[in-house]
């Protein structure tokens, strides 16, 4: 049980979270631009020193505005799907710039690969790399890397832990070589690299460097047999702590430090792609209370969201602090649960909350800025909240609030 913080008033970006919630309504999804820019920097700050490249992950949030945004930073762009990639593009982000990811790509995605150049593919299986050199040619090639699967487990929640034998990404160790000698009775296509990717939300060091020994010595392997191959990919995952639940994260410092330590003299260029540790910290989701009552022996506090727009904590355990932001004046503390309005049990964690709390306060949830909105649902057919940018006292709304319209938009009636 945790206590949350108070403010009779708090700000989000230097605006006032009742400001937010009057213009955009709630539930509300907030992204501080100055934090996601510090975020940003500071991940870039510890990289460049080694040589290593920092590409975004847009699965952990993506929309127009913030692509035209991390068009302005010297960030590649992980993208996994044509809605990513179409995204990105809207906002101006150049296709040379993004590379793309997937284990089950379809025929448009491979074609838009191929159509808009994007800097290169990560091919994840047999199949994949059977497909993209049907539609390939010699006298135009197409630069992939390999999707490697080291085998090496990090140590986190299982449903996003990536790597490990007994996982379905990329092609096992013992795999690899074979891959490379398809690919190199493939004119149309470029070996540039490999990429090995073991989990996100990760606590320590150890298991990237593993990643990345297993890594080199196979590149070793594909450049002795002629492959241009010049970068390694070590993946995202390096974790942030979301809530009080969470371990204490890696020193990213500690980390890129290790892995270059790792890769020197190789003359290999190390990147890696960091969704969660770039954009957690940036944001919010803002709920008004609809209702607090007594149950049995537990007091719920009763939200306009839940596992529609957040479904971290029923799908993984999450549990993001509440921070009470506007409310009447704190009184004594006392514990409740924190629960969603879905037609199901959608808690959101059990927490120590100001006792006179009522319907009509505000609560923030702090650092959902990774996989809450880029997975939020339209179950029980709500609309998902908007988005809106902060920065320095202003405010933008970068996606808007979907109405019962919206959500009816695809029904053939
Ligand atoms: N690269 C690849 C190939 C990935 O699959 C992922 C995340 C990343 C990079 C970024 O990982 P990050 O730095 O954000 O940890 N929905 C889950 C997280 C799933 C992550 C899957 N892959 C959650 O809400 O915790």
């Amino acid at each position: 049980m945790t206590t949350t913080s108070f403010a009779v008033d708090a700000a989000l970006g230097g605006v006032p979270a009742r400001e937010l919630a009057a213009t955009y309504g709630t539930p509300l999804f907030v992204i501080d631009l100055d934090v996601f820019d510090l975020e940003v920097d500071r991940v870039v700050r510890s990289c460049a020193p080694h040589g290593i490249t920092v590409g975004y992950a847009a699965k952990a949030f993506l929309c127009a505005a913030l692509a035209e945004h991390l068009a302005a930073t010297p960030l590649r762009l992980d993208v996994c799907s044509l809605g990513e990639l179409v995204t990105a593009e809207r906002g101006g982000f150049p296709a040379e710039r993004m590379y793309f990811h997937g284990c089950g790509k379809t025929a448009e995605e491979l074609q838009a690969i191929v159509d808009r150049r994007v800097a290169f593919d990560v091919i994840d299986n047999d199949e994949e790399l059977a497909r993209l050199a049907a539609i390939t040619s010699p006298a135009d090639p197409v630069d992939v890397m390999l999707r490697i699967n080291t085998g090496i487990e990090a140590h986190t929640h299982a449903f996003i832990r990536t790597g490990g034998e007994n996982t379905k990404f990329g092609f096992a160790l013992a795999a690899a070589p074979a891959a490379f000698a398809r690919i190199a009775a493939l004119p149309q296509l470029r070996l540039i690299g490999l990429h090995g990717h073991i989990g996100s939300q990760i606590a320590e060091t150890a298991p990237f460097v593993a990643n990345l020994d297993e890594l080199l010595g196979l590149a070793r392997i594909a450049r002795a047999s002629g492959h241009p191959v010049a970068e390694i990919i070590c993946g995202g995952g390096i974790g942030v702590e979301e809530g009080p639940d969470d371990p204490r994260p890696v020193d990213i410092d500690e980390l890129t430090a290790a892995l270059e330590g790792r890769a020197r003299g190789t003359g290999l260029r190390l990147a890696v792609e960091p969704g969660r540790a770039v954009i957690a910290r940036a944001g919010s989701s803002l709920y008004r209370v609809m209702a607090v009552k007594t149950q049995g022996r537990r007091r719920f506090v009763i939200v306009d969201g839940g596992m529609a727009d957040n479904p971290r904590p029923l799908l993984y355990g999450a549990r993001h602090l509440p921070e009470v932001v506007a409310a009447r004046a704190a009184g004594p503390d006392e514990p409740a649960t924190l629960a969603g309005r879905s037609c199901e049990n959608d808690e959101m964690g059990d927490y120590v909350l100001p006792r006179d709390l009522a319907a009509g306060d505000l609560i923030a949830l702090r650092i959902t800025g990774a996989y809450t909105y880029s997975m939020a649902s339209n179950y029980n057919r709500f609309g998902r909240p908007a988005v809106v940018f902060v920065r320095d006292g202003h405010h933008r709304r970068v996606i808007r609030a979907e109405t019962a319209d919206d959500v009816m938009r695809l029904d053939v009636v």
